[in-house]
């Protein structure tokens, strides 16, 4: 009985993976649009958050570009002035403290042409709670909750108001789906990042500002580079595994305005989210997950 539920799982799994192809309809800016709209995007000093700093700029989108490292983020500013000729402010703020975030929110408040919004600043740990700094996990409840929260909010109503459509993206995971041990608060604030984001799409119905929650899998980034993380060897994962983050933004921009709040780069992760989605399968994914991240 159980090997039949997961084959139908499986199988349902497949088809719909192969089936969905996420393109939108947002109202990209023509290269002449005046005044250019604008793109904030946290944690644009590396990985995900840079490519989306990348091929927004292309996408004719001067940016605001929120990261602790502004050296780092002077130097991409400066890269995409050069090459796409638009404008890049930088803010070097520390997303998981009320100052910071205050700074960002406080800026966003005063920007008339803000069009989207990317939270995206992020960080993971390994342990079992009882064993974690708790100082650590405190700022990553605040950099992934309360930081997207409050800029989020910030946001809207002057995209509401003044622009009449833009778009939020909370950078979230497919971990948002999968509960394993040694990383419970990770996956518990990707998950509150994907239930924000499919409220508020239902509140913000009509109103032509875009709500998605990109679920991404590994994605080459400087995410792995910590020592927690290379005592596991995480780079070693297989490459099938593996996207580039210039890959899974491009999917991101590509839905934006597809109707779809949630949003997941790769045919087979996908496939997983859906199959951890059926409860049946979703158990033995805990399971195996429980072994492959045990620490
Ligand atoms: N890579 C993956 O496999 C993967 C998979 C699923 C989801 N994600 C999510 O994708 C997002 C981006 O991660 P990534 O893979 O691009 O990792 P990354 O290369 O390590 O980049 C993380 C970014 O977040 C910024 N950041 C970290 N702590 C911050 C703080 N306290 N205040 C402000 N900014 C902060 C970092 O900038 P500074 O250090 O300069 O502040 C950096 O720009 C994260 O939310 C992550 O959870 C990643």
């Amino acid at each position: 009985m159980n090997r039949r539920l997961l084959f139908i799982g499986l199988a349902t799994s497949a088809a719909w993976a192969l089936l969905h192809t996420p393109r939108g309809r947002f109202p990209w800016p023509s290269r002449n649009t005046t005044p250019r709209p604008v793109a904030l995007i946290t944690g644009a000093s590396a990985g995900i958050g840079a490519e989306y700093a990348r091929q927004l700029a292309a996408r004719g989108f001067d940016l605001a570009l929120v990261a602790r490292r502004a050296d780092r983020l002077y130097e991409l500013a400066q890269s995409l002035e050069a090459a796409h000729g638009v404008h890049c402010e930088v803010i070097a703020a520390d997303l998981a403290h009320d100052e910071g975030v205050s700074l960002v929110e406080a800026r966003i408040r005063t920007m008339d042409a803000l069009a989207i919004l990317v939270n995206n600043a992020g960080f993971g740990t390994i342990g079992r709670l009882v064993n974690v700094d708790p100082g650590r996990q405190q700022e990553m409840i605040y950099l992934h909750v309360m930081a997207p929260m409050r800029l989020t909010q910030a946001a809207l109503s002057g995209m509401m108001e003044r622009r009449r459509h833009g778009a939020i993206i909370n950078v979230a995971s497919v971990a948002a789906y999968w509960r394993f041990v040694g990383n419970v608060n990770y996956v518990a604030t990707k998950a509150y990042l994907v239930a924000f984001s499919e409220g508020l799409q239902i509140e913000l119905r009509g109103s032509g500002v875009h709500v998605q929650a990109l679920c991404p899998g590994f994605t080459r980034t400087e995410f792995h580079h910590t020592e927690e993380f290379k005592k596991r060897r995480a780079r070693q994962y297989p490459d099938f595994l593996w996207m580039s983050a210039e890959e899974v933004v491009r999917q991101s921009l590509d839905a934006l305005g597809n109707g779809r709040v949630v949003v997941v780069p790769g045919l087979f992760y996908r496939a997983l989210v859906l199959a951890l989605r059926t409860p049946v399968i979703s158990e033995a994914l805990t399971r195996i997950g429980n072994l492959l991240f045990r620490s």
